[in-house]
């Protein structure tokens, strides 16, 4: 008798580029571990990303710039194993790809080969299209990332919209062809004023991936925790809540707390 498994069928960077050309919305989704990677997958969002926001979420940082490629890999791995469909790319952090492109290659095909992800997004434009055109020659897809690029909040000096001036929109653009002629297969648009991020998107070939970029993205990202409302205070305005898990977490915590104390858990059934 033979054993039949179902093997799912998984995202993959053509399939990604191929939504934008049918006219399918792209959904995506943080993730940092293998038990929320595996909700998000089995729920059916399209591509997860291991964001260098586990930074912040997971860490506890200020900013994305302490993650390091080794936690990075850690983060990813999780993820890579529970994802069954959706594509897993994950950012490489800050530091893994300035310093040179020898390194940048090195930290991408490390990243890849020691976590087992789809592919990688890096930040930047026209500085970063020749070492992207070199990891993808490599053999691993490439999503970019343009508008608010976290990992040079240092250089910025706050979170607030980009690319509201003419100057730095057009440099935008000229970023956004930059990174398809390296062979990008996405790009991510952070907090961009929509009409930009509608005009980036009817340029490109390859989708365009917003937040907080307005609704004419070929498709959408946002940090699981903050749409799940785990991050009390954070509510941006291009966040949605999709549910309310701070307050729901805290219930049930508390609940248990309360049991525990009245010793009404556990009770004779629950042993052995
Ligand atoms: O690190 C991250 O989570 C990201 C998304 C906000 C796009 O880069």
């Amino acid at each position: 008798m033979g054993y039949i498994s179902e093997k799912v069928k998984k995202v993959t960077a053509n399939a990604i580029m191929d939504m934008k050309r049918q006219g399918e919305r792209i959904s995506m989704l943080t993730s940092y571990d293998f038990t929320m990677a595996g909700i998000v997958d089995g729920a059916g969002v399209d591509c997860i990303l291991v964001g260098d926001s586990a930074s912040n979420v997971m860490q506890g940082n200020d900013t994305t710039v302490p993650i390091t490629t080794d936690e990075m890999i850690v983060y990813a791995r999780g993820v890579a194993r529970a994802a069954h469909r959706a594509m897993v790319i994950c950012d490489m952090p800050f530091g893994s790809y300035q310093v040179s492109e020898e390194e940048g290659v090195r930290n991408a095909v490390r990243m890849v080969k020691e976590s087992g992800v789809d592919g990688l997004k890096l930040e930047g434009g026209s500085e970063i299209a020749q070492l992207v055109e070199h990891i993808v020659a490599a053999g691993i897809p490439v999503c970019g990332h343009l508008g608010l690029t976290p990992q040079s909040i240092h250089k910025f000096g706050t979170y607030a919209v980009r690319a509201r001036e003419t100057e730095e929109a057009e440099k935008l653009v000229a970023d956004a062809h930059a990174l398809q002629a390296a062979g990008c297969f996405a790009v991510v648009l952070e907090k961009i004023p929509a009409e930009l991020a509608d005009r980036v998107t009817r340029e490109l070939r390859i989708p365009t991936i917003g937040i907080g970029a307005g609704p004419e993205c070929d498709g959408q990202v946002l940090v699981l925790q903050d749409m799940l409302d785990m991050n009390i205070g954070f509510k941006p305005k291009f966040l949605r809540h999709y549910a309310h898990l701070h307050d729901d977490i805290t219930a049930a915590v508390g609940a248990y707390v309360a049991d525990v104390k009245a010793r009404r858990f556990p009770s004779a059934d629950e042993g052995y």
